[in-house]
């Protein structure tokens, strides 16, 4: 397991990978330090963008909340911290309609510096109140998937599309996220949006934060809908693990882009890296 230390300089190296004006391999670093550059660095480069990224914060035994919905803080800080370093590495940050209500997310960048990413809400059936704290105007762009004609309030743009069996097609979403110019994102729940990207095969790297919590009941983080009834056929990701500290990663790369992005960060981006997402558009 690798230990992750942010400080000060090293999450300013990232931020300078993220602009594009330092690599994120030189330097004289503490172990701690080489495990954050290790995690963040691959994630702020721009050069192998699109990149999809999920997170979910669980606790030992698989959930996300309570029986009663309770879902506050089930990551603990540095889990926290670690989610809104990963908000200030990516374009936009997208959730499904039910977290949106349910926690009522503001997804700013509160626990470290960087920029507010775009917020995206997939809420097909117009749900979302125009008063949402995603919604609310702060200069970051916010973004509504829907497929009914519903307006929005100013500031607020509106893709439109169609539903396939009652769902968006993961990689539609994608593909005009893309089109409107955001190219990195992060999934960031809940289980069921997590899940769709998950089973569309669209993401780059999926991020399991455990947190030594046992809820005992409640909703699991990740359900998809097409069961596998062999071990044999499980997905078996290529897996780094990092100790944030109250909380530990699971980093798992699940596509060629994820195998080229932890490659040294000064060496040349294998052609195949921009496969899964460069195709959507
Ligand atoms: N621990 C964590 O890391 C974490 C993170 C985020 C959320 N959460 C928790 O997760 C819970 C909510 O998660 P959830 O899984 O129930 O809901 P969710 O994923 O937030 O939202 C699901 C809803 O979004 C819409 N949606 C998502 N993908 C869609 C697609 N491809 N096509 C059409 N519609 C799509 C649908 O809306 P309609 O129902 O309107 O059709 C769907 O029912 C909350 O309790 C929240 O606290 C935990």
């Amino acid at each position: 397991m690798h230990s992750v230390t942010v400080t000060r300089q090293v999450w300013d190296r990232v931020l300078a990978v993220r602009s594009g004006h330092a690599c994120a391999c030189c330097g004289v670093w503490s172990e701690g330090e080489k495990g954050a550059l290790a995690l963040y660095g691959p994630l702020a480069r721009r050069d192998l963008t699109p990149m999809v990224v999920a997170q979910i914060g669980q606790s030992l035994d698989g959930r996300v909340a309570t029986v009663s919905g309770d879902a506050r803080d089930v990551s603990g800080p540095d889990g926290l911290a670690h989610l809104h370093r990963l908000r200030a590495l990516v374009d936009g940050v997208v959730i499904g309609v039910g977290t949106a209500l349910h926690d009522n997310s503001r997804l700013t960048v509160r626990l470290c510096s960087g920029p507010n990413p775009a917020r995206i809400v997939i809420d097909p059936k117009g749900r979302l109140p125009d008063d949402a704290p995603a919604l609310r105007a702060d200069g970051a762009r916010r973004l509504v998937v829907q497929a009914v004609e519903r307006p929005r309030i100013a500031g607020v743009e509106v893709i439109r599309l169609p539903l396939v069996d009652g769902i968006f097609r993961p990689r539609d979403i994608l593909s005009a996220l893309q089109k409107s110019g955001l190219s990195s994102l992060l999934i960031e729940g809940g289980g069921i949006t997590i899940a769709g990207f998950l089973e569309a095969g669209l993401l780059t790297r999926l991020q399991v934060a455990v947190a030594p919590l046992l809820i005992g009941a409640g909703p699991a983080s990740l359900t998809t809908k097409i069961p596998h009834l062999k071990l044999a056929d499980c997905i078996r990701p290529d897996t780094r693990v990092f100790g944030l500290g109250s909380d530990v990663l699971f980093d798992c790369g699940l596509s060629p882009d994820a195998s080229a992005a932890t490659l040294p960060i000064h060496a040349p981006a294998p052609t195949h890296a921009h496969r899964s997402a460069s195709s959507l558009s």
